[in-house]
């Protein structure tokens, strides 16, 4: 894992219930496509409260905590792996704030979020957390590798 970086480096980044009810995976996945990262693991998945409770753990003594785990055990979330160069910082800023509302245009957030609490979109903020979210959410046998492919068109 200490050689996720550079070209390498990886985020988890997933489409919260609320993106999911408003058919906005397509529109992610497109934007982290048309970027030139590369996909590196997919799934539809009803996360339980225990995982959702750890992947949030650090928010355990905000107010907002156990009504964040109840709103991302509403429905289904997408989960994803994206990989490429400085992809947690750029996949942070395609995605804008964490309020919509403080979110500018052209971003994910703030062109499809309504509200903090419908956000659409969760991604990693640094190369530690990124590890362990993606640690938590997929099995080692569930991520790709395209190294037996040849693509190196983008990078
Ligand atoms: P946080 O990790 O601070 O933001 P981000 O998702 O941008 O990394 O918070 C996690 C989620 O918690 C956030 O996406 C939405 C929710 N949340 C609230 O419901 N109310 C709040 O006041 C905040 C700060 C976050």
């Amino acid at each position: 894992k200490s050689g996720w970086t550079g070209v390498n480096e990886r985020t988890f980044i997933a489409v919260k219930p609320d993106g999911v009810q408003r058919r906005l995976v397509g529109e992610i996945v497109r934007r982290f496509e048309k970027k030139g990262f590369k996909l590196v693991a997919l799934k539809l998945v009803m996360a339980s409260e225990e995982l959702l409770k750890e992947h949030y753990w650090h928010l355990r003594n905000r107010p907002f905590y156990n009504r964040l785990v109840r709103d991302m055990s509403s429905g289904p979330i997408v989960a994803m792996v994206w990989q490429g160069l400085d992809v947690i910082k750029t996949g942070r800023k395609m995605m804008g704030e964490t309020s919509p509302s403080d979110s500018m245009p052209a971003t994910i957030r703030g062109d499809n979020g309504v509200e903090v609490r419908r956000n659409a979109i969760h991604g990693s903020d640094s190369v530690e957390s990124a590890h362990r979210e993606i640690s938590l959410w997929f099995q080692e046998t569930e991520l790709s590798s395209w190294d037996v492919c040849s693509t190196n068109w983008i990078y």
